[in-house]
């Protein structure tokens, strides 16, 4: 079956095909065709050009016109960084806050990630999974078209499992791309408060064999942070998680930076996320990595936290990928299009770094940058069309309108 779009105002962001990532002055550069057409065959980019060099069509048999009505066509958001897979919503703790208790002081209560692990314990495998399915049908519904989801709300052996087992179900039932991340280190559970190394034990020796047995994770997390693992405690996980061959993707440097990036970064990590704080040697260790600094600007916005100092990263020639990190505590929205205004107007990332943050190199912060993250022949057909827009700056501008009139993936029009 062969899909042909026609009169596309303009095609964002193409010919990236071998590209990594992009990084520092290269940010700025988007490439763009006006006037555009795309073909795609079997879920796969196979031609797109300016309408002049569009060759028409041999065999009308098996073929399908969609018609973008002078909308603009991007490739579909990469969200390299969510918690989607959860039991329950938590606004009763963001009415705490509001009336002046802290995210830190709510945890401290027995709130935040303990909270929504103890829900989740409730819930049996397939109800866990259908209430993923509707934040799965959310997220692509406001134009992403891949995403990275994390364990970590489960704790115990069996819930941790319960989660891993429910990402590698809607990576079999969804269009959406997917990578699944362990993050059995999120939290100590209250039962361990006073053993800490029994618990980091269990998730060495007990969850891990299974989930490489079972194949559940394409990469491991940890919360580096005060009051939930410490750097050696991220190393020893981290170096666990190796011999499954799982790469590290961290939370690191929310609230304080206690040397978070450089354990990641010497562990090979292919991101380190949040970098609400940075420090001077956090860059240096970055400069010496292929490591993805990655900024949640809503998880910035949702808790009153500084934003990541992202200039900084670019103009030292780093890159950055921006991502939604939904889940109910600190970011209840996997809405891409709203993290691409905040990046724009909190971070002070001009559009086109702004929209490369959120495709190609948030795609290699998930690993899928060969296949998607640009509009390119050979790469999958995961795109969204715009309704009629000026320009590109206009999506991001328009923050709170939805602009997206149709989404595509593996070339399949999404109802
Ligand atoms: O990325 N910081 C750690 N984890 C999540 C929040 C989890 C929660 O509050 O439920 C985050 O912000
Ligand atoms: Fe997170």
């Amino acid at each position: 079956m062969k899909t042909i779009i026609k009169n596309i105002s303009q095609i964002i962001q193409t010919e990236r095909k071998n590209t990594l990532f992009v990084y520092g002055k290269n940010m700025q550069k988007l490439n763009v065709i006006n006037d555009g057409f795309i073909e795609i065959s079997n879920g796969i980019i196979t031609n797109f050009g300016n309408m002049s060099n569009w060759n028409g069509i041999e065999d009308w048999n098996n073929i399908k016109i969609i018609d973008a009505e002078g909308g603009s066509v991007f490739p579909s958001y990469c969200d390299s960084h969510t918690h989607l897979v959860f039991a329950e919503t938590r606004e009763k703790e963001f009415v705490d806050r509001i009336k002046g208790l802290s995210y830190q002081q709510i945890a401290k209560q027995g709130g935040g990630i303990l909270n929504s692990a103890r829900k989740l314990e409730k819930l049996s495998e397939e109800e866990l999974y259908d209430k993923a399915k509707k934040n799965i049908n959310k997220i692509i519904e406001t134009g992403t078209g891949a995403v990275e989801i994390k364990s970590g709300y489960g704790l115990s052996t069996d819930s941790e499992i319960k989660m891993l087992r429910v990402i590698k179900k809607l990576k079999q039932t969804s269009d959406i791309t997917i990578k699944s991340t362990f993050l059995g280190a999120h939290a100590i559970p209250e039962k361990y408060e006073s053993n800490r190394n029994q618990y980091i034990n269990l998730i060495i020796n007990e969850m891990l064999p299974i989930i490489a047995d079972e194949n559940l994770a394409d990469f491991i997390d940890v919360f580096c942070e005060k009051n939930y693992f410490t750097v050696e405690e991220t190393i020893k996980i981290l170096n666990a998680g190796k011999k499954y061959k799982l790469q590290a993707k961290t939370h690191v440097n929310q609230f304080n930076a206690i040397g978070g990036v450089k354990a990641s970064v010497d562990s090979g990590a292919l991101s380190v996320d949040h970098l609400e704080i940075l420090m001077k040697e956090d860059i240096i260790s970055l400069k010496e990595s292929k490591c993805m600094p990655t900024a949640l600007p809503s998880c910035s916005f949702f808790l009153g936290l500084p934003y990541s100092p992202v200039r900084e990263l670019i103009n030292n020639s780093l890159p950055v990928a921006i991502a939604s990190d939904y889940n109910p505590g600190s970011s209840p929205s996997g809405n891409m299009n709203f993290i691409l205004s905040l990046a724009c107007i909190k971070l002070k990332m001009t559009p086109e770094e702004a929209i490369n943050a959120a495709t190609i190199n948030s795609a290699y912060a998930m690993g899928v940058e060969k296949d998607l993250g640009s509009i390119d022949i050979g790469k999958r057909a995961n795109l969204f069309i715009t309704k009629e827009i000026p320009n590109y700056d206009y999506l991001p501008y328009s923050f709170g309108e939805n602009l997206i009139r149709t989404k595509i993936l593996n070339g399949k029009v999404q109802k």
